[in-house]
């Protein structure tokens, strides 16, 4: 008896609150994956008084009875040392996650993230200057480009004969130097000396994770695709040049991971009750007056990679209707919705308007027109009471249930989920 795997992505700019909503699916996961991006993403748990910050495991590792295996699949650019101090970190917690090795296989096709490539992320970002686009400088973008240069090096190449890898890493650093003088012999030695002992420490978790999930599938295991960063700074649909590096959209679960495209069951977009951007580039429906300073503090929107400010604004209908094109939705997850409870009157916007051309599901495909859109929007009551101990979706107030109807109908797709706080229990299942 065959399973379809469950897929749950941000809908928006990141920072939907994917972590929480895959945090609801744990204890129904045998298998958790990541199938794109590295540590530029975090998401963030809070279960018993314990806050767990994500990085590059996914959520699922955290499900009760610690029985759920995570996988990092091909698609992923993985930084061995930040992958083992995270494990570190999440496994000296006191709930006593401590065998998170044991659980976790990584594809031996997944590329690695070096320090160069770090460095070489600081260096484009210092070379665009005001141009530059934000990025976490976690490496990402480097290492994909290394990837589709075909110089990368795999999980593969290390577990191997480690003279084989010494060459490729010697090849690799001497094309990066041609192009980054900068790059320091030191950071090169180093780092190979590093991997020696990284080799003998992640060769047991090393493996093909394309025949595993297969297999997994095949034999019925419930799998659970967790989605890093989002649609709108998704490479191909995103608002390039400001994405990230990686397809965050439904594509990148089958192409990440090796799974067939109708082995996709539920697909869950994760929505935040607003709008958040990180980084540079267009949003449309940003708010710079007393309204996104509220959002920003009600909702702590830090983003804890950077220490950076988190933009924000109006939920945006029409980036979730072209997230809903490209994914297919077949349930959203609204987050947030507590952040919304003192603000007496709130905006949706619905469409977009441009040299005479209107938009209600798609958008420029240039940055910069997308940043000169004229955004209509409806204006809803809200409802200026406390929701964060509501449990029912029947018992929130009526406006606050007008502003979660008034979303499904605008996108077209139901609500199953409605967070009205960071904590596991915090939620409502609406079906
Ligand atoms: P992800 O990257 O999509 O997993 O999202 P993050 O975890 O980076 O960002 C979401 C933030 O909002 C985290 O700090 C969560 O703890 C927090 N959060 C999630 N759901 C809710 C909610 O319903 N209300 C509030 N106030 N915070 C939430
Ligand atoms: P999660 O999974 C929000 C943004 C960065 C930057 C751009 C490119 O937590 O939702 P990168 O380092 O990937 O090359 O940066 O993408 N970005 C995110 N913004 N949430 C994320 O992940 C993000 N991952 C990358 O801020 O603008
Ligand atoms: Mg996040």
């Amino acid at each position: 008896m065959s399973s379809k795997a469950t897929v749950v992505l941000g809908a928006q700019w990141g920072d939907e609150g994917k972590g929480k909503i895959v945090d609801q699916l744990a204890n129904d996961t045998d298998v958790c994956c990541r199938c794109q991006a590295g540590n530029n993403s975090d998401h963030w748990i809070e279960i018993n008084n314990n806050t767990y910050m994500l990085n590059m495991l996914p959520s699922g590792i955290l499900s009760s009875g610690q029985k759920c295996t995570a996988v990092l699949g091909n698609g992923c650019v993985i930084h061995l040392g930040q992958l083992l101090a995270e494990i570190d970190r999440i496994g000296s917690k006191t709930i006593g996650i401590n065998n998170l090795k044991d659980r976790l296989l990584i594809s031996d096709r997944a590329h690695i993230v070096f320090d160069f490539h770090q460095t070489i992320d600081r260096l484009q970002e210092q070379q665009k200057g005001s141009n530059s686009i934000g990025t976490t400088k976690k490496g990402i973008g480097p290492t994909y480009t290394t990837k589709v240069s075909r110089i990368g090096i795999r999980m593969g190449d290390l577990c191997g004969d480690f003279k084989q890898f010494e060459v490729k890493f010697c090849e690799l650093f001497k094309y990066l130097k041609t192009h980054y003088p900068s790059l320091s012999q030191e950071l090169f030695d180093a780092e190979l000396d590093k991997y020696k002992k990284i080799a003998d420490e992640i060769r047991p978790c090393i493996t093909d994770t394309v025949l595993y999930l297969n297999s997994q599938l095949s034999s019925g295991s419930r799998i659970v695709i967790e989605g890093a960063n989002a649609t709108m700074i998704d490479i191909d649909f995103g608002t390039y040049p400001y994405v990230t590096s990686s397809n965050c959209t439904v594509g990148g679960c089958c192409t990440g991971l090796g799974i067939p495209v109708h082995q996709i069951g539920q697909v869950y977009g994760a929505v935040k009750a607003y709008t958040t951007r990180l980084g540079g580039g267009p949003f449309p429906t940003e708010l710079t007056d007393q309204w996104g300073q509220h959002l920003f503090e009600t909702g702590k929107e830090i983003g804890p990679v950077s220490g950076r400010k988190r933009r924000c604004g109006w939920l945006d209908v029409v980036i979730l209707r072209y997230s809903t094109m490209i994914n297919g939705y077949t349930a959203l997850g609204i987050t947030k919705l507590d952040v919304l409870d003192a603000i007496p009157v709130i905006k949706i916007g619905i469409s977009y308007q441009l040299d005479g051309k209107q938009y209600t599901h798609s958008m420029p495909a240039n940055s910069s027109d997308l940043a000169r859109v004229e955004v209509q929007y409806i204006t809803l009551d809200g409802w200026l009471t406390s929701t964060g101990s509501v449990r029912k979706f029947a018992d929130l107030p009526d406006n606050a249930q007008q502003y979660v109807r008034t979303i499904e109908k605008l996108v077209g797709v139901p609500v199953k989920w409605v967070s009205v706080g960071p904590k596991r229990e915090e939620i409502m299942t609406l079906f």
